[in-house]
């Protein structure tokens, strides 16, 4: 099993391209099921979930060619099989979001149920709530959820109980191809919902509101084929920040976005970082300071995300004073507080959400293991900071979510090696 020895005190500098979001990616590779035309999707990172979700589409029957650009064409003319099943969705929960648009196009769909997580239950009651709301027939049998409609979905007012990325999406999805109009009331307002919108509309659909608490879609009767370029990965991005500044670094990101980071920029100004922006550029200067300590509570967007806790968590590890990490969206997401205190770092935990983080001036390094995709970055972070080599283990899950990890570090002047 590949792990990654990292020596820490080399404070970062230089400059990195910011890959296409992962978490755009998979939805927006899901959504090309929707039409039996060719779709070229553009910018997807080269990623385990990527191909993961590659590799689902393939086994339902689409025709998937991938260029050396990492451009990946879909073609879902037919399909021999609208069941996802159980070894594909339980290693990748974005999975489910396949139903949406076979439901919507074929009127039939079993997918997997997820099961656990490391991070939380993570249940997906909230979508089979919505399929139902346009007309779907829902069973769920031995562990798969089976979904039917008679004819068409039709379009209805949908009030999500909660805020779900997910759930939106699969709703979006699904709507596109109903007849008549469907509203998500309470639905997510994060930048991968607004780049699946855009997308959707790119084939044909009409979709409005994406990016506020209402979306609403009028159902057509097809979609056709497009390109789409798949936007910058914000959680990568503001990762990488927080990287260089916790080692008191310089960085200048390119090909991102500084729009979708508004309060991760907030909190990184807090912490003493310098920030210039431009449309498609950050650059963050730390001078060689030490970070100052910031209270985060994570929040649905444009609150501050839960996928960017457990770096910030790792930095504050550091910084100059005590902060208060409160984690209000998944329920057991402090699986790598353990880990980072085998570095030296002082923390309490106060039940399953609340972490007091007393800065330490120095972490020192031990081996440790990545428990979840964000939680093995913080263990980097940690490591980058600590004095001598770290040597972190299980980091399968880094490579589910952050491009050539240790080709990026080492532009920035890291000393990171993958070892077996
Ligand atoms: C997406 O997961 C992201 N994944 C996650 O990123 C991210 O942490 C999360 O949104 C929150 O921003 C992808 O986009 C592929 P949710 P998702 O549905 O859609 C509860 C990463 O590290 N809930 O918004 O699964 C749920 O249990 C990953 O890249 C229900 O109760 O998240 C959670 O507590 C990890 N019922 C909360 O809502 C439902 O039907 C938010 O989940 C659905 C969700």
């Amino acid at each position: 099993m590949d792990k990654l020895l990292i020596e820490g005190g080399h404070r970062l500098d230089g400059v990195l391209r910011i890959s296409g979001a992962k978490n755009s990616a998979l939805p927006i590779l899901c959504a090309t099921l929707l039409t039996d035309q060719p779709v070229t999707i553009a910018n997807a990172p080269h990623l385990h979930d990527v191909t993961t979700m590659i590799e689902l589409l393939g086994c339902l029957g689409a025709e998937v060619v991938i260029d050396e650009k990492m451009r990946v064409e879909v073609s879902a003319r037919q399909l021999k099989s609208l069941r996802a099943p159980y070894d594909l969705v339980k290693t990748m929960r974005a999975s489910f979001l396949v139903m949406g648009p076979l439901l919507a196009r074929f009127g039939r769909a079993e997918v997997s149920l997820p099961g656990g997580c490391a991070i939380g239950s993570r249940p997906v009651d909230q979508h089979l709530k919505g399929f139902e709301a346009l007309g779907a027939r829902i069973e769920v049998l031995d562990g798969y959820v089976t979904a039917n409609v008679d004819g068409q979905l039709k379009g209805a007012d949908i009030v999500m109980d909660l805020v779900t990325v997910g759930g939106t999406e699969n709703l979006m999805m699904a709507a596109v191809l109903a007849q008549g109009t469907t509203r998500i009331i309470n639905a997510a307002k994060e930048p991968e919902i607004v780049d699946l919108g855009h997308m959707l509309n790119s084939m044909g659909a009409q979709v409005s509101g994406h990016g506020t608490s209402v979306v609403t879609i009028q159902g057509v009767e097809a979609l056709h084929g497009c390109e789409y370029k798949v936007m910058p990965d914000r959680v990568e991005t503001g990762t990488y920040l927080i990287a260089v500044a916790a080692t008191g670094g310089h960085v200048r990101l390119e090909r991102t976005a500084p729009e979708t980071l508004g309060a991760v920029l907030a909190k990184l100004t807090l912490a003493g970082c310098e920030l210039e922006t431009g449309p498609d550029w950050i650059e963050l200067s730390m001078h060689g300071r030490r970070p100052k300590a910031v209270d985060i509570e994570t929040a649905v967007y444009p609150g501050f995300p839960t996928d960017m806790q457990a770096q910030f968590l790792a930095m504050n590890a550091i910084a100059d004073g005590t902060s208060t990490i409160s984690e209000t969206i998944f329920e057991n997401r402090f699986m790598h507080v353990q880990e980072i205190m085998r570095l030296g770092a002082r923390i309490e935990l106060h039940g399953s959400s609340v972490a007091i983080v007393h800065g330490v001036a120095k972490l020192h390094a031990a081996p440790v293991m990545a428990t979840d995709l964000r939680a093995s970055f913080s263990l980097v972070v940690a490591a980058l900071v600590a004095e001598g080599r770290t040597l972190i283990d299980r980091i399968y899950h880094i490579d589910r979510g952050y491009e050539t990890i240790e080709e990026k570090l080492q532009q920035l002047g890291a000393s990171v090696q993958r070892v077996s």
